[in-house]
């Protein structure tokens, strides 16, 4: 499950207007809220996207927290869900975060996971000490050797019990002489139950995909239909066979954008309700700026402009933002002629989750869409990110996962296993 990066930008008013929302005191009680909320519904983990600068300003509650820390605080507040934080290669010390995640791997006794991003912003680098946001190919080969320093200092370390029968911890250095990272080690916290964090990746461009094939656990994804789930299937066993290791190995977790109600024209309702809050004149110039991208139209319920967005192929390695992700948006507006500027926001920017699939329907349909998926096989779950935080993750506890398991799709009971070992069947 995501974070509120990603929700519906009307969800705060339809809160207000409706109820049900969390308490919005302070940054950290809505992940507390969803993070219970989702262990509750036997979720395998939550995953916290991350915004190393500002997003735009003004942002809800003044932004997401930083999720290490947020996840710090909900390894209390549960005891079984994962802890899948996002953080930078582009921007943290290797050593640095090697420490705060094992510390968290500690804490929450082997539940931790670390999202590995390189993250697209050209303001964001110049928070960071740096001259610039490198491309695409440098960031790979940065992120590449960043984590082959945190998989060296998390695997050069032991607990082990002395004659004396006190237990102690053992570490030895990994003098890393690399091209952009120089590291002694040893690293100074002690292995968790899973010895150390999962690796998880989020980046769906060729660089990005042979850097998870080497390195990663999981993949959080985008995959808007089967046929794009086998393609990047096909993409992602083809780079782990080059990189030594078995295809279908390593499970792709797209975005799952879910709008539900007891009937579809209730789901539709509900997204209604949600467009009603969000002022559409204002949001349209910045519907592509996720990709670095401006377009000028009329009215905001012109036809889409598509003829002033660049093909794909022509900007692969300079677009901003992930390619995948441009693809989505491009073909999806080519696809669907006489879409709108006001359609192209909501799918883009209003509706959350960037380009992740938005499904809209019943209950019923949700589960039925699933158990397709699930009995396909070429992704290995979802991370649901809910338009409404609360709200939506509550309805989906108390609906979906009932019905789900009656379908014989989903676990019972919790899944107590180490992280790392919950991605491995
Ligand atoms: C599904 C998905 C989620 C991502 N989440 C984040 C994030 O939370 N923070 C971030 O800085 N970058 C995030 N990224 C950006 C990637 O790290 C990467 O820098 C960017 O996608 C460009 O590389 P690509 O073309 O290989 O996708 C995400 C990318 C994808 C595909």
């Amino acid at each position: 499950m995501g974070n509120e990066i990603n929700h519906h930008q009307g969800a705060p008013a339809y809160e207000r207007d409706h109820g049900g929302g969390p308490e919005r005191r302070n940054a950290y009680l809505p992940i507390s809220e969803m993070g219970k909320l989702a262990e509750e519904g036997l979720f395998t983990a939550m995953f916290l996207g991350d915004i190393a600068g500002t997003a735009g300003s003004p942002a809800f509650d003044g932004g997401p927290p930083e999720p290490i820390t947020a996840f710090a605080a909900l390894a209390r507040d549960t005891e079984y869900l994962g802890l899948i934080a996002t953080a930078s290669t582009s921007f943290y010390d290797p050593y640095n975060l090697a420490r705060l995640l094992g510390s968290l791997d500690q804490l929450s006794d082997g539940r931790a996971g670390f999202n590995a991003v390189t993250s697209v912003s050209e303001e964001w680098a110049l928070n960071y000490s740096k001259e610039g946001h490198p491309d695409r190919k440098t960031r790979y080969q940065i992120a590449d050797e960043f984590l082959d320093v945190v998989t060296g200092l998390w695997e050069n370390r032991s607990l082990r019990y002395d004659a004396d029968g006190i237990r102690r911890f053992y570490a030895d250095p990994i003098n890393h002489q690399g091209k952009h990272f120089q590291v002694l080690g040893p690293l100074n916290v002690a292995p968790s139950p899973q010895g150390r964090p999962l690796i998880a990746q989020a980046g769906g461009s060729g660089p990005g995909i042979r850097v998870a094939a080497k390195h990663a656990e999981m993949v959080f994804t985008n995959a808007n239909t089967p046929q794009q789930a086998r393609e990047y299937r096909a993409q992602l066993d083809e780079a782990l066979v080059e990189a030594g290791r078995p295809a279908g190995t390593v499970p792709a977790i797209p975005g799952l954008i879910p709008y539900l109600g007891r009937t579809t024209a209730e789901a539709e309702e509900r997204q209604r309700a949600l467009d009603d809050h969000v002022d559409y004149e204002l949001y349209a110039p910045f519907a592509l700026i996720q990709f670095g991208l401006e377009y000028t139209f009329d009215s905001i319920d012109d036809p889409f402009p598509l003829d002033q967005l660049p093909k794909p192929e022509d900007v692969q390695d300079t677009i901003k933002s992930t390619y995948g992700n441009y693809v989505g948006l491009y073909t999806w507006i080519s696809d669907n002629p006489g879409v709108t500027v006001r359609d192209v926001t909501a799918h883009s920017l209003a509706r959350g989750g960037a380009q992740h699939r938005k499904f809209v329907g019943s209950y019923d349909d949700f589960v039925a869409d699933l158990a397709t998926w699930h009995e396909e096989g070429t992704v290995g779950g979802f991370n649901l990110m809910f338009p409404t935080g609360v709200i939506g993750i509550r309805d989906f506890v108390e609906e979906v996962v009932p019905r789900l398991i009656d379908r014989g799709i989903y676990r019972g009971s919790p899944d107590s296993r180490p992280l790392r070992e919950r991605f491995r069947d």
